[in-house]
């Protein structure tokens, strides 16, 4: 992995993206440096305040429409993950991939940190992820696909990585309000 704080500095938003970055202010964008920290894992999973972070970020998900979201990202910098599949909000807490395998390329991805970037980014196509849920139950989940590209994604969020970290430079590009039909994106 290249240094990647260096990278940050690369990608200002052009100006008719502006507005989509001052939507959402509860989500951080990119050039804040909480975007880099590791984040702390959670020793107290049922305490008030544990629980309220999550309900804060599963309300955030389904205002931003997003797919997935790393607690960094609304500044608060700790190991919880939230992603939206078959219109269910899963929770992980203390996630941990293991057995990664496989390629996937599709689809592109984004990030609401960094709205209206988009770039192509190889991801393990199967993986386990274990943690814990939102009760502190232990989960243990073999999971393949989008399902698979979110959680990598959002797992990066709780060590400082970025998608443009990872992504093939050549594919990165803004995708502009007025490209709606190709902003097909998730953003997560
Ligand atoms: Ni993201």
């Amino acid at each position: 992995m290249p240094d990647t704080h260096l990278t940050d500095d690369k990608y200002i938003p052009p100006a008719e993206l502006i507005e989509a970055w001052q939507e959402h202010p509860e989500i951080v964008k990119l050039g804040n440096p909480i975007l880099r920290q590791v984040a702390a894992p959670v020793t107290r999973i049922l305490t008030g305040e544990t629980q309220k972070l999550i309900e804060r970020m599963k309300v955030i998900i389904r205002k931003a429409s997003g797919l997935g979201l790393a607690a960094p990202q609304i500044g608060v910098s700790q190991r919880v993950i939230v992603f939206d599949i078959d219109d269910e909000i899963h929770v992980i807490v203390n996630p941990i991939i293991t057995g990664g395998r496989g390629e996937q390329l599709d689809p592109m991805e984004g990030c609401l940190s960094i709205p209206g970037l988009q770039g192509q980014v190889p991801r393990f196509n199967e993986l386990r992820v274990r943690g814990q849920d939102q009760r502190g139950r232990p989960i243990s989940r073999k999971v393949t696909e989008l399902e698979a590209r979110v959680i990598q994604h959002e797992v990066d969020h709780l060590d400082g990585v970025l998608f443009i970290d990872r992504a093939d430079p050549d594919t990165i590009s803004w995708v502009h309000a007025s490209d709606d039909e190709k902003n097909t994106a998730p953003h997560d």
